[in-house]
């Protein structure tokens, strides 16, 4: 057989057959059996399935004890796939370790804040920096790796499964040590460490590496450049676990692409994916839907971010779900359009593959009442009816496979530094929300019609005409520098409270708030001001704010006050500010606007900056629009926000998805209640 090139998205190795965005889920043959085997590739057939991610949770099946391996029932598995026309992305299976391992090795089993052992019975229950575990897993990849490697069904290398998702963050005496390298290839004398995790303060002075531990449950609030570090640790620990398999994989079989599911999504916030973006060859995401009244910004926020983490290319849906899950209190099944209008707004934002968990709604275990394509009720159902549809609706896409994201002129910063350290302990509030203030940004921009992107902060920034930062609580002095010289190049910044206050090390900018960007902003406050929960204050443009308010005070003349403070102990002073610097400007909210209160303001600022709405006035709110582009041509994306029909006028191009998202009347498009039309047009020169 000949090897392939390596490759940036999955290996094709049904040579052109089939849709060009890939299509599929989970796939657990170990939980059926045999015969079963045979109605699920048929029922794969019909619904369009090109992939499925296998042995994601077979550690115990292919290894069911230390030196007995059992590959049989997953070699006929991966030929009857193949024979069907079904690629896979293979799992290491390393994700849950298998009973004889934990018995034997007790030491691989994580260890919480508190000293309790994470015992086996559930998932992911090893250590990432356990030697032991890490010396069995590698093992199993190579077993799998010299196995499968050449195999022509194979796509992809899925490595392991959602890192961090229950295990992230382990205070063990292994955690210890591995904190302890880390820290002295961060800081490399004990005397830099003292200074930076400030141990001056509470008698905390080091005199020995051996002394320094995880931010283990403690007397009172552990240090907070100590949590922040072991927060990154945390996540570089995981990503060395996530090399370490790659490296074997790449040794053995570079032909074949390596990825690993990310989960960006909602407040899982532990690990830091945009540093993680270069250990992949392409990005895949997981998502889920927490209902609520944001819920479905919140996908199209996370969609957006993962397709700015993957730089703009392709990448892969590797879960979400047809309809209700099983772990929130109440699991509510979604409503008619929403599998569909979920799925093409991940394809909006660069997906090209579309892929849910699972495949066959399991009968036992914990997700027994978790959707899956094919529902418990079986292919006679309402779920596996949309599955197909969705199915159909891909190959009518597939013009799309492989174009990438089209910029946007608006970004909103993200950074798991800031998210990180604003929402740590012994603050002026514990009432801050990182996330939710940068989706209400999100939000209030899609009210608006106006199209962002969702980036990682340290990416660049000329190419947008417009900069919004939320909570960017963590500013080194590069950062400041790089945003002080946006704003003087013509660039318009706006930032928002408790940004610009730390540094790196998480140590105060001193001379007032906003600390680093004090000047920028040319404004400073003395004294932070939060709010009660259920506290808030009127503002004189007739919003009000919540959480959060500072004692503001303008500090450069050429500063112009926006809107301020009608009442409360703010009264008079200044809510938001916008300073003229050079082209560009630079402004500041001091307080929680919430989505709906954020509109007027970010009018302004976008009028200032003019960024105009792409799309017709009438349907901005009601219709979100994504670009995606490439060889000259631009696929628009009409996604319906709204449970009701919505007529856009004015969208010239060959509608792709007529048959089942959208209709033409009149010159415009009809889009269905949560529906989503694909129009391909000329590229815009
Ligand atoms: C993910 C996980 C899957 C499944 C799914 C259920 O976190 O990767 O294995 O558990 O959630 O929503």
């Amino acid at each position: 057989m000949t090897r392939q090139p390596t490759s940036r998205w999955l290996r094709r190795p049904h040579d052109g057959s089939g849709t060009a965005l890939a299509y599929g889920a989970d796939y657990n043959p170990e939980q059926w059996p045999r015969e079963v085997w045979e109605e699920d590739v048929r029922l794969m057939r019909q619904a369009g399935v090109t992939i499925v991610s296998l042995a994601i949770f077979s550690w115990a099946r292919i290894q069911p004890d230390e030196d007995d391996w059992d590959f049989a029932w997953l070699d006929e598995a991966i030929d009857l796939l193949h024979a069907n026309g079904v690629a896979v992305n293979l799992a290491t299976a390393t994700a849950s370790p298998p009973p004889w391992l934990a018995a034997a090795h007790p030491q691989i089993l994580p260890v919480t804040r508190e000293g309790q052992t994470l015992w086996p019975g559930g998932r992911q229950h090893w250590r990432p920096t356990s030697p032991i575990f890490r010396r069995h897993a590698l093992r199993l990849v190579t077993a799998l790796a010299e196995r499968y490697g050449e195999h022509p069904a194979l796509a992809a290398w899925h490595v392991s499964n959602e890192l961090g998702c229950h295990n992230v963050y382990d205070y063990s005496d292994d955690a210890a040590r591995a904190f302890r390298v880390w820290l002295r290839e961060r800081y490399g004398t004990l005397a830099t460490l003292n200074h930076v995790w400030g141990t001056a303060f509470w008698s905390q002075h080091y005199s020995g590496w051996d002394q320094i531990l995880p931010p283990r449950l403690a007397a009172s609030y552990p240090n907070p450049t100590q949590q922040l570090d072991f927060k990154r640790f945390s996540s570089d620990a995981l990503r060395d676990h996530l090399r370490a398999e790659r490296e074997v994989l790449r040794r053995l079989t570079p032909q074949v692409p390596v990825t690993t599911n990310f989960m960006v999504m909602g407040e899982i916030k532990a690990m830091d994916y945009a540093s993680w973006a270069q250990d992949v060859d392409f990005i895949s995401n997981d998502h889920y839907v927490v209902p609520g009244p944001q819920s479905f910004d919140e996908l199209s926020f996370s969609a957006n971010l993962t397709g700015n983490i993957a730089s703009g290319r392709p990448w892969y849906l590797m879960e979400h779900s047809t309809s209700a899950v099983n772990w929130q209190p109440v699991n509510v099944p979604k409503g008619p359009g929403e599998l569909m209008r979920d799925s093409l707004t991940h394809l909006a934002h660069g997906a090209d593959a579309i892929c849910f968990f699972q495949w066959r709604q399991s009968a036992a275990g914990a997700e027994k009442y978790h959707s899956a394509m094919l529902p418990h009720a079986g292919a006679d159902s309402e779920v596996f009816r949309s599955v197909v549809d969705l199915g159909r609706t891909l190959e009518d896409l597939a013009a799309v496979a492989g174009t990438v994201r089209k910029p946007a002129k608006v970004a909103v910063l993200f950074d798991w530094q800031s998210w990180w350290a604003s929402e740590q302990d012994s603050h002026p509030s514990s009432l801050l929300r990182y996330r939710l203030e940068a989706l209400d940004w999100y939000s209030a921009l899609l009210a608006l019609g106006v199209r962002a992107d969702v980036v990682p902060v340290g990416g660049e920034l000329d190419r947008y005409d417009l900069v919004v930062a939320p909570i960017l609580h963590v500013v080194p002095a590069e950062l400041a520098d790089a945003l002080t010289a946006y704003a003087e190049g013509g660039g318009h910044l706006v930032t928002t409270y408790f940004s610009g206050i730390v540094d790196e090390h998480d140590h105060a900018w001193l001379g007032g708030y906003p600390g680093a960007l004090r000047e920028l902003l040319g404004i400073r406050i003395e004294e932070f001001a939060p709010l009660f929960a259920g506290q808030s204050v009127e503002l004189d443009n007739g919003t009000t704010g919540t959480v959060w308010t500072d004692r503001v005070d303008v500090i450069d003349p050429s500063v112009k006050v926006l809107v301020s403070y009608a009442a409360g102990e703010q009264a008079g002073r200044p809510a938001v500010t916008r300073r003229p610097v050079g082209a560009g400007s630079a402004a500041y909210i001091s307080t929680r606007l919430g989505a709906a209160g954020l509109e007027p303001v970010l009018l302004e600022l976008l009028t200032a900056a003019g960024v105009a709405p792409e799309l017709p006035p009438a349907v901005a709110g009601q219709v979100e629009l994504a670009v995606r582009t490439g060889e000259g041509q631009e696929f628009w994306f009409l996604i319906n926000r709204t449970a009701e029909q919505v007529e856009v006028p004015d969208v010239p191009g060959e509608v792709l998805n007529r048959r089942s998202a959208a209709e033409t009347a009149g010159g415009g498009l009809l889009l269905q209640p949560r529906g989503v039309a694909v129009v391909r047009r000329p590229a815009e020169t």
